[in-house]
C-alpha cells in the first residue's frame, strides 16, 4: 500500500486543460484514507506473461493458418473464405468491410468512415489508413446552433446536416489496391451476394431495429429496406438489398469513381439537395483515403502501436499505459477496488486533455510528443499515486444517445503468411443518421456530431471539446476509435479494436492490460467485466459483473459509481508461437471468430 499512499511533488500541469487544472486543485475525498482502512489489495494470481490455460476460464478459438474475428458470422465466413482462397489479410479486410456493409447495417458501412491498421509482414511495417469522413465545404463553426447560441437538438443526430463525407469507399479500394492481392469485384462479390439474396435477420438486429424504429421510419426510402409496412422487419424475416446490391455492383465495376464521382455520387447529391444537406459533388469527387504514420509506445517491453489523429485513441491508449507502467496494479489485483481507482483516475485526465487539445492535426496542432511522452505520463502517475480521487467540476449533463448500444463495429485478420489488419469503422449512432440516400439503398453516417458543436456542450457519448475539434470545412471529426496491435520481437502479438463510442479507448486499454499484465488469453481478457471514466460525466462506470464489496469500496472512496449495461465489442486475435488465438466478444452474440 505504501505507493499508494504516497504523495509526491504534483506533476508538471502545463499540458492539463484549464478545467482539468481546477479539478486538480479542487478538495479531493482521499481514496487512500478510506482504502487504507477498508482494503487489503488481493495478490494477484494471474499476473503471468505466460500463455497458461490452467489460469484462465474462457477459451480462444485456434488455427494455425488464418484467423478472422468480427461482430457478424456471416462477415466472418466471407473472410475467412477469402483467406483459405489465397487472399491475404487486407483482401479479406475489405471483404469483410464491404459485406459489414450489408449483414451489420447498423455500423457496417459505405456510408461511412473509418480506420485501418495494416502490419505487412514482409517489410516488417505497420501502417494507418484513414478514411474518416470530413466536413462538407460548406459547414460551419456554428452550423448546429441557433441565433441565440444554443445547440438545436439532434441536428447533428438525425438530419441530412449530420452527414459527413463518406470515406468507407475510398479507404478499402485503397487498401485493396495498396496491399491486397486479389480484384476488387472478387473481394465485393460475396458481399453483393448477400445484398441480393438476403439473410435472416437476428433477435440483436430485430432488437436495434424496433428501437430505432421511429429514426428509421421516418425516411421513405430506409423505411423501404428495413420495414415491412409499418413495422420493422422481425425475427426471422429475410433483410433482402437490392438497391444496395446495384451501388455494390456499381462500385465493383467502376472502382471508388463509382462512388464519388459517378452515379451514386450524384444520386447522394440529389437527396442531399433535396433535404437541405450541405454535401455537394466537389466533395464528394476530392474525398481522399490518407495513409498516415501511427502512432507508437512501449509498455512493460510490448510495443504498442495504434491509430493517429484523428483518431484519439492511440495518443490516449499509449499516455495512459505509460503512466501505468508506474502503477502496481500486478499487485493490486484485476478488478479489484484499488487497480480500478489507478486507473479511473489516469483515464480521467487523459480524457480531460482530449477534450483541450485534440483534433485533426491537419487543422490544429496538436502537442502528441508532448502527450505521448514518458515524463508527462510519470507526473501524471505522481499524481494519481497520491491516493486521492479528484473531483471533475462543473458538470454538464449531457443529451446522451438514447440507446447505450455499441453502433461502430472492428474487426480483426490475421493470415499466415502474419499479416494483421485491424479495422474500427462506423455511422456514429445506430444505423447512423438513419437516412437511406436516394436510390443508393445506402445508410449515411452522422458523424458531424463528433465535431465540438459548441465548446463545452458534450456530444452523443457525452464528449466536450474545443476550437481544436471545432467545425471547419474539409476537416476531420476527432474520433475515438482504437484499431490497435500490440508487436513483441517487431511482430503483431495481439490485434484488437473495439465499438462503444467514448468508451473504446477504455476497452481495448483493458483488453491490452488484461493481457499484458494479467496473462489472460484473448476469450478471459474479453471476457472480463469492464469499468470506464472520462472525466466528465464525472461518473465510474462499471459493466455488471463487479463484486457489490468492490462496488461498495469505490462508492466508500467517494466514486459517483454506475452500473451500466456492457461495454464495447472486442475482436481480437493474439499469436503465440505461430498459433492465432481468436476472440469475438460475446457482447455481441452474432459475431464470430473463426479459422482453419
Ligand atoms: O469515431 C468515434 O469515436 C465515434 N463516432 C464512434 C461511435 C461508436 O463507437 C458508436 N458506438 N457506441
Amino acid at each position: 500500500m505504501k505507493e499508494f499512499l504516497h504523495t509526491s511533488n504534483p506533476r508538471k500541469l502545463t499540458l492539463v486543460s484549464a478545467l482539468a487544472l481546477s479539478m486538480a486543485i479542487a478538495s479531493a475525498t482521499s481514496w487512500a484514507r478510506e482504502a487504507n482502512t477498508k482494503l487489503t489489495a488481493p495478490t494477484s494470481t494471474a499476473a503471468t506473461h505466460n500463455y497458461d490455460y490452467e489460469m484462465n476460464v474462457f477459451h480462444p478459438v485456434q488455427a494455425a493458418n488464418g484467423m478472422v474475428a468480427t461482430e457478424q458470422n456471416l462477415a466472418s465466413q466471407i473472410g475467412l473464405e477469402i483467406l483459405k482462397n489465397g487472399g491475404n489479410a487486407v483482401d479479406a479486410a475489405v471483404a469483410i468491410g464491404f459485406s459489414l456493409a450489408v449483414s451489420l447495417p447498423n455500423a457496417g458501412n459505405i456510408g461511412g468512415g473509418g480506420f485501418m491498421l495494416v502490419h505487412d509482414a514482409k517489410s516488417n511495417k505497420t501502417v494507418a489508413l484513414d478514411f474518416r469522413e470530413k466536413a462538407p465545404a460548406a459547414a460551419t463553426e456554428t452550423m448546429y446552433q441557433d441565433e441565440n447560441g444554443e445547440i438545436i437538438p439532434r441536428k447533428s443526430w438525425y438530419t441530412h446536416q449530420a452527414i459527413g463525407v463518406p470515406g468507407t469507399v475510398a479507404g478499402l479500394t485503397k487498401a485493396l489496391e495498396q496491399w491486397g492481392s486479389l480484384p476488387l469485384a472478387e473481394v465485393m462479390q460475396p458481399a453483393i451476394d448477400l445484398a441480393e439474396q438476403g439473410y435472416e435477420v437476428s433477435p440483436t438486429m430485430a432488437k436495434l431495429l424496433q428501437v430505432e424504429k421511429d429514426n428509421l421510419g421516418k425516411w421513405p426510402t430506409t423505411k423501404a429496406i428495413f420495414f415491412d409496412g409499418d413495422e420493422p422487419l422481425a425475427l426471422g424475416d429475410t433483410l433482402v438489398q437490392k438497391n444496395l446490391a446495384e451501388s455494390l455492383k456499381l462500385i465493383a465495376k467502376e472502382g471508388a469513381d463509382a462512388f464519388y464521382k459517378g452515379a451514386i455520387a450524384e444520386e447522394i447529391v440529389r437527396d442531399q439537395e433535396a433535404h437541405d444537406g450541405l454535401i455537394t459533388k466537389d466533395d464528394l469527387a476530392s474525398y481522399e483515403a490518407t495513409e498516415r504514420e501511427v502512432v507508437r509506445g512501449d509498455y512493460r517491453g510490448y510495443e504498442i502501436v495504434s491509430m493517429p489523429l484523428p483518431s484519439s485513441g492511440g495518443i490516449h491508449i499509449i499516455q495512459i499505459l505509460n503512466a501505468m507502467e508506474h502503477l502496481p496494479i500486478k499487485e493490486s489485483g484485476v478488478n479489484s477496488a484499488k487497480t480500478i481507482s489507478l486507473m479511473a483516475e489516469t483515464m480521467k485526465r487523459a480524457y480531460a486533455d482530449r477534450s483541450e487539445y485534440l483534433g485533426d492535426s491537419d487543422f490544429v496542432d496538436v502537442p502528441i510528443q508532448e502527450l505521448t511522452s514518458k515524463e508527462y505520463a510519470k507526473a501524471i502517475a505522481d499524481e494519481v499515486l497520491k491516493g486521492e480521487i479528484t473531483p471533475a467540476q462543473e458538470i454538464k449533463p449531457g443529451d446522451l444517445a438514447p440507446y447505450e448500444s455499441d453502433q461502430t463495429t472492428h474487426y480483426s485478420v490475421v493470415d499466415k503468411e502474419g499479416n494483421a489488419v485491424a479495422v474500427t469503422y462506423t455511422l456514429n449512432l445506430n444505423f447512423g443518421s438513419g437516412i437511406v440516400a436516394g436510390e443508393t439503398g445506402i445508410l449515411m453516417n452522422n458523424e458531424m456530431d463528433d465535431f465540438s458543436a459548441k465548446p463545452g456542450v458534450p456530444n452523443a457519448f457525452g464528449l466536450i471539446g474545443g476550437s481544436a475539434n471545432a467545425i471547419e470545412a474539409g476537416k476531420r471529426p476527432l474520433s475515438s476509435m482504437t484499431p490497435t496491435m500490440v508487436l513483441k520481437d517487431g511482430k503483431p502479438w495481439l490485434v484488437t479494436g473495439s465499438p462503444g463510442g467514448a468508451r473504446i479507448i477504455t476497452t481495448v486499454l483493458q483488453q491490452i492490460v488484461n493481457a499484458i499484465d494479467f496473462g489472460m488469453n484473448p476469450a478471459a481478457a474479453t471476457n472480463t467485466p469492464r469499468f470506464h471514466h472520462q472525466w466528465l460525466p464525472d461518473e465510474l462506470r462499471l459493466e455488471v459483473g463487479f463484486s457489490p464489496d468492490t462496488i461498495q469500496l469505490l462508492e466508500n472512496a467517494g466514486y459517483d459509481v454506475s452500473v451500466k449495461p456492457s461495454m464495447g465489442r472486442t475482436q481480437t486475435i493474439q499469436i503465440i508461437d505461430d498459433t492465432m488465438y481468436g476472440y469475438s466478444d460475446p457482447r455481441n452474440p452474432d459475431g464470430s471468430a473463426i479459422g482453419y
